[in-house]
């Protein structure tokens, strides 16, 4: 497994860290395999309880690595980005996050499938698809109006500008924000008390509050997969991703 992606299994919890600092943990194709397959042998291995997704106290995640949108688009349902989305929608387990910094893309639409989220004072959340031409992803289109209300959600997924730790604490999206320094050690306290607990009721617990919920949320993020691909592929996104890597702003007049 690649270092980029680190997995640590300790007294019941998971913790995957992302560390890929260099690119403020932009995620890769490869990286999306290994967070895959943590998330599948964590739904598996009877010894691990409570994942928990961490970055560093400066960044959680940069979302997608545009390098890798550019050079080899996800292009089918099979490739690691959704193998990852789809475990995480569907984890029976406890899954937490500690976020710090931004939270770009997929670094706020992954938080929308955990159970607890802990933020730093830091945390910029962003879902700027439209800026890069895409459309969202991770059932985000259903879930984000959901939580934020139709206008709060229009707005960070219209217009893609950030939301401070605070507004995503009035909104329900973190459970509580602390000190970057704090975070990730406060995430992990609060693993091992999940983790600590009988696993039957919390998987019985997660599943009976999810249960309603989850067959619409994989039809979105099935209905999303299609456009997302499309518009991957589509000179808008071709224009965006080339101003990323050549650090301009991007042209949309001629797309
Ligand atoms: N993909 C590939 N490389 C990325 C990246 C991404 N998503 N995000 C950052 N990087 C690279 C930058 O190009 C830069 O590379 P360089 O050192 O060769 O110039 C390096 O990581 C550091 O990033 P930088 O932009 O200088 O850091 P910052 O602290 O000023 O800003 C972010 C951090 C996350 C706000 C900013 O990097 C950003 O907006 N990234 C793009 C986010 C994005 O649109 N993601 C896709 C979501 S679908």
């Amino acid at each position: 497994m690649s270092n980029e992606v680190l997995v640590h299994a300790e007294a019941g919890v998971m913790t995957v860290t992302l560390n890929r600092l260099d690119r403020k943990n932009a995620i890769t194709s490869e990286m999306y395999a290994a967070l895959a397959d943590a998330i599948a042998r964590a739904q598996q291995d009877a010894s691990v309880r409570v994942v928990l997704m961490q970055g560093h106290e400066t960044v959680f995640s940069a979302g997608n690595d545009i390098g890798d949108f550019l050079h080899q688009p996800p292009a089918d349902e099979d490739r690691p980005v959704f193998r990852f989305l789809h475990g995480i929608a569907g984890f029976g387990k406890p899954l937490l996050a500690a976020v710090c910094g931004p939270a770009v893309g997929i670094g706020t639409t992954l938080l929308f499938h955990c159970d607890l989220v802990y933020a730093g004072d830091n945390a910029a959340f962003s879902m700027p698809f439209v800026n890069l031409g895409l459309c969202p992803e991770a059932a985000s289109s259903l879930l984000a109006p959901q939580l934020l209300g139709y206008h709060r959600a229009a707005e960070a997924l219209l217009l893609g500008e950030p939301f401070m730790a605070e507004a995503a604490l009035e909104v329900g999206l973190v459970n509580r924000v602390l000190p970057p320094t704090e975070v990730n050690g406060y995430a992990q306290a609060q693993a091992r008390k999940l983790a600590a607990k009988p696993l039957a009721s919390l998987v019985e617990t997660k599943r009976l509050m999810k249960q309603g919920q989850q067959p619409a949320v994989l039809q979105q993020m099935a209905a999303e997969g299609d456009t997302f691909r499309r518009l991957l592929v589509a000179p808008a996104a071709k224009e965006a991703f080339t101003a990323f890597m050549e650090k301009r702003k991007p042209d949309f007049s001629k797309v």
